[in-house]
């Protein structure tokens, strides 16, 4: 059977990363793709040189050119500015949707039949709007943002519980912003659910929104920190683990910025629920019951998704 072709639609922290991590894993052929010149031909022979040390064997290949992700099975969207301190996700929203519209024509023209993972930011707005310019179904474009905030919550939980972070489930729902909605009741150690841990005395109520809110403004914190770009290996490992989902039909429940068809009461828009990924992308979505707080929490994060997306209409108006 022929190697599975991973497309990666910009070459810099994020998309570096991604290749480093679909070689390790041996998740297919790589073809990084960037307007810059060099820059994915070089990381893409720095990888390659490391794969005898690691003992992978896939191709890796840098080019400027879309032909080049001809027949790619899964693209993975980086391309865009990434985001500066003090710089808000909003602020990024007219230059990245330019690249947006030239990505998704790439991508209608060369790889219609891939599933594609946008993580470019602001994210649930860039998705709506790369699925609108590729044309391609919506069940097989999605955005990754869940499984990275999700990350974040359970790193912060397994610290403050001093357990495995493989015994940690957490759900974090809504747009990737600071509307965000970490749901208490479906995030458990090793299946007791946040709520009756504070019962149980381990945290308090004042601590869980602490490290609710410590999550809400994870991407904020690695900014802060790094001063000249934004996170990128937990980003990288959280869209691999949608690519794998997907190329070996997993079928994973996993939060994801997904279309919604009239599930949470929302048309036509991308909002992070949970959702089965396989063979067949998005396969399904997963309606759960939240608190009345919850659900007042989450359609405001969709209202926030809601307005970036008008804002996008408004400066493309092909999207409509
Ligand atoms: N087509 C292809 N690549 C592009 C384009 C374009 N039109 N415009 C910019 N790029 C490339 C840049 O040359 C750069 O190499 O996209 C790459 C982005 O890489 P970084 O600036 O290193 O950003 P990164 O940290 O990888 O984040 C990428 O993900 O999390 C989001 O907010 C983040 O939107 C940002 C994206």
């Amino acid at each position: 059977m022929a190697r599975n072709k991973i497309a990666l639609i910009g070459s810099g922290m994020i998309g570096g990363t991604l290749a480093h991590l679909a070689g390790l894993k041996e998740l297919g052929d790589i073809v990084m793709f960037d307007i810059a010149e060099g820059i994915p031909e070089g990381k893409a022979l720095d990888i390659a040189e490391s794969s005898p040390v690691d003992g992978f064997d896939v191709k890796l290949s840098g080019t400027q050119s879309y032909e080049a992700i001809e027949g790619a099975d899964v693209c993975i969207i980086t391309a865009g500015v990434a985001r500066k301190p003090g710089m808000s996700r909003d602020d990024l929203l007219g230059i990245n949707l330019k690249v947006m519209e030239q990505v998704g024509a790439g991508i209608k023209k060369y790889a219609p039949n891939a599933f594609v993972i946008c993580i470019t930011n602001p994210l649930d707005a860039m998705v709506w709007a790369l699925q609108k310019f590729s044309g391609l179904p919506k069940n097989m474009v999605v955005g990754m943002a869940g499984v990275l905030d999700s990350s974040r919550l359970k790193h912060f939980l397994a610290d403050e519980f001093d357990v495995s972070i493989k015994d940690v489930t957490a759900f974090v729902l809504g747009g990737h912003g600071d509307t965000m909605v970490p749901i208490a009741k479906y995030t458990t150690v090793a299946g007791i659910p946040l709520p009756d841990l504070i019962k149980m005395g381990w945290t308090t109520k004042d601590r869980v929104e602490e490290i609710f809110d410590r999550t809400r403004k994870g991407g904020g914190e690695i900014v802060a920190l790094l001063k000249t770009g934004s996170a990128y290996y937990a980003p990288a490992a959280s869209a691999i683990s949608m690519a794998e989902a997907y190329l070996r039909d997993q079928k994973r429940v996993l939060p994801c910025a997904v279309n919604l068809k009239g599930e949470y009461g929302i048309q036509d828009m991308y909002v992070g629920v949970p959702v089965i990924i396989g063979a067949g992308g998005a396969e399904r979505v997963i309606e759960i019951e939240m608190s009345k707080a919850d659900e007042k929490a989450f359609a405001a994060s969709a209202a926030a998704v809601a307005e970036l997306c008008e804002t996008c209409a408004g400066i493309a108006p092909n999207l409509k």
